[in-house]
């Protein structure tokens, strides 16, 4: 198969583990038979000091005629320290979601069998967790009109959503649940929110177009609990843009790790694959970041985006063999853990690639 991918390594440790997660494309291509050509472009912090603007117009166009995009991660904690700051990174990553029309937002809480004593949850809570969330990804308060008021000392941010954008979502949810254990869970926050209102009415009037899978609506605040409560309660979730954000690094725990979560973005037209980890300043250039989030990626990429199912799978599979053989990165690890088991952002990639 001939495909083009575009690498979006971005900043931070989105370097470091998208240069492993682009070997491990390469590996998988070259044992499977596979053309894909590979261009890089820019976005974030380091695309901001390249061009002053944090998605240059160049990266756009590049992105548009690609297959996929490989995605790492952005941010510099120059912004995050300057709440002032007019031009930010993240901006790149936002416009970039809106602008390929990225509304859906997959987020599977993969935990493997040989990290169940990685996490802080108790393993007999924890075995067996496997949720698919279904985080939307272009409305809510991240796309409504913001701003400030009062010679700026009050400041807003309107969270918006139409039927149509709640529908479509819902749909996917509702499609995938038919594929694995028939249950969705609707989180809101219906019991305050208007859009939260519009999104439960919505939701109820997809599921009917889905009698075989049961339906369950739950506010926020309380599935934040049960997800810690009872992991395997949970099948398909779906979930607001914001809601979704701050639920899937709670649920990176049920994975052992921010290092252990990837994601599909996909929409209209190009579909991004990201690790749902940041740029993680307080690691980067140590070469201590799991490049796991960013491979798993890669092998949603070649699934999604390509239909390479198997090719998918080998990878999943390589980087099962590597935690079964006991190589770990630092965030994975636990006390059992011998140090020389203990691996770096490269050496664990080489460890997944001779498992390819
Ligand atoms: P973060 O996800 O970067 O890091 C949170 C914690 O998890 C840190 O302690 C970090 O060291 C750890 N971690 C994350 N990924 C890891 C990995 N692969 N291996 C090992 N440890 C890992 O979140 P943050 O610290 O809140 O944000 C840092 C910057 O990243 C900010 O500028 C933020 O805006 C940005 N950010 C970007 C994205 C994205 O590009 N999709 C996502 C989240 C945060
Ligand atoms: C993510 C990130 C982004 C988000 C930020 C960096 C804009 O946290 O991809 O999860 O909130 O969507
Ligand atoms: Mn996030």
């Amino acid at each position: 198969m001939k495909k083009h991918i575009l690498v979006v390594p971005g900043d931070g440790i989105g370097q470091e583990v998208t240069a492993v997660g682009k070997k491990v494309v390469e590996k998988i291509a070259e044992k499977f038979g596979h053309e894909f050509t590979y261009d890089e472009a820019l976005i974030g912090h380091v695309a901001i000091e390249a061009t002053g603007s944090p998605l240059p117009e160049e990266t756009l166009v590049k992105m548009r005629a690609s297959d996929a995009v490989l995605f790492g991660a952005v941010g510099h904690p120059k912004y995050d320290n300057d709440p002032t700051a007019k031009v930010r990174p993240e901006q790149g990553l936002l416009k970039m979601r809106k602008e390929l029309g990225l509304y859906a937002n997959l987020r599977p809480i993969k935990l493997f069998d040989e990290l169940l004593g990685a996490s802080s949850i108790k393993p007999e809570i924890l075995k067996g967790s496997d949720i698919l969330f279904f985080r939307e990804l272009t409305g809510d308060i991240y796309f409504g009109e913001k701003g400030r008021k009062n010679d700026g000392d009050t400041a807003y941010d309107i969270a918006e959503y139409s039927r149509y954008e709640v529908e479509r979502i819902a749909r996917k949810a509702f499609d995938a649940a038919m594929t694995r254990g028939k249950k969705v869970m609707s989180v809101d926050k219906a019991n305050v929110l208007e859009t939260s209102r519009l999104w439960r009415e919505t939701v109820q009037k997809v599921a009917k177009e889905y009698p075989e899978v049961t339906v369950e609506h739950q506010f926020v605040d309380s599935a934040a609990m049960l997800l810690i409560k009872n992991p395997r309660q949970f099948d398909v979730v779906v979930t607001a843009n914001l809601f979704g954000d701050i639920l899937t690094d709670e649920a990176s725990q049920i994975a052992g790790s921010m290092g252990m979560l990837a994601s599909a973005s996909i929409g209209d037209s190009t579909g991004v694959y990201e690790p749902i980890h940041g740029s993680a300043h307080d690691i980067t250039g140590k070469g201590l970041a799991n490049p796991m989030a960013s491979i798993l990626s890669a092998a949603l990429m070649l699934d999604i985006s390509f239909g390479l199912k198997a090719e998918s799978e080998a990878i999943i599979s390589a980087v099962e063999q590597t935690l079964k053989a006991g190589f770990r990165t630092g965030d994975i690890a636990d006390a059992s853990t011998p140090k020389d088991m203990i691996l770096g952002t490269d050496a664990i990639g080489e460890e997944i690639l001779k498992r390819i």
